[in-house]
């Protein structure tokens, strides 16, 4: 057994956003995320699935067009809010999209190809906790508007599995409460009538 990866694993929690700060990792750390991300299941070998990084200025600039967009979206917001909105991608160093490309198939169900962007961002958090950073998968409300995936650089066909944050963390932080993993097992009993 391979002890320090089963302590690794039993140890992971998403780290709060705000906490995060500089610098953010080399490009020799993100290439290595970028192969651990990417080796991950995938029926049919179609890597139905690419990453977007989002670090430097960009970061600000996306926050603007995000403000922005909320006000088109909700009308006029108290500037508490349009902060922000414009803070949502400059908290963390770097930010990865994980971006998934649903491809019509006739053998492979495209449910199967969302499952497949879901590891590659678990398989990123994990990469990125492993070389020493605090990481936090999220989605939020830009996500569910083709206009919100639209700032963020995706095409009309690609969906967001989700945006990962990705810096510094000094310190520990609370972990959240997890499911009691005892009830979430059972043998099998038959088929469902029905
Ligand atoms: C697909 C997906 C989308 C999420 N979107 C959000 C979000 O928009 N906002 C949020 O606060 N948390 C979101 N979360 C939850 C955060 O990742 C959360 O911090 C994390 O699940 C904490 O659990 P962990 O410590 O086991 O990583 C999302 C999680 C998943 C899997």
């Amino acid at each position: 057994m391979n002890r320090a990866v089963i302590d690794f694993l039993l140890a992971r929690k998403s780290a709060p956003i705000d906490q995060m700060s500089g610098p953010g990792p080399t490009d020799e750390e993100i290439d290595l995320m970028m192969r651990i991300a990417s080796r991950v299941p995938d029926h049919g070998r179609l890597a139905p699935w690419r990453f977007i990084l989002y670090r430097g200025a960009a970061r600000r600039e996306i926050g603007d067009r995000l403000a922005e967009l909320a006000v088109k979206l909700e009308g006029e917001l108290p500037e508490m809010r349009l902060e922000k909105e414009r803070t949502r991608f400059s908290r963390a160093p770097l930010v990865v999209g994980v971006v998934s490309i649903a491809r019509d198939n006739p053998k492979i169900p495209q449910w199967e190809m969302f499952l497949s962007g879901g590891a590659a961002a678990m398989n990123l958090s994990l990469a990125a906790q492993a070389i020493g950073y605090g990481a936090n998968w999220i989605t939020n409300w830009y996500s569910d508007t083709a206009e919100g995936r639209a700032i963020l650089g995706l095409k009309a066909n690609e969906r967001v599995v989700g945006f990962v944050h990705i810096g510094v963390v000094d310190g520990d932080f609370p972990d959240r409460p997890r499911p009691d993993w005892k009830t979430l097992y059972t043998d099998y009993s038959g088929p469902e009538a029905g």
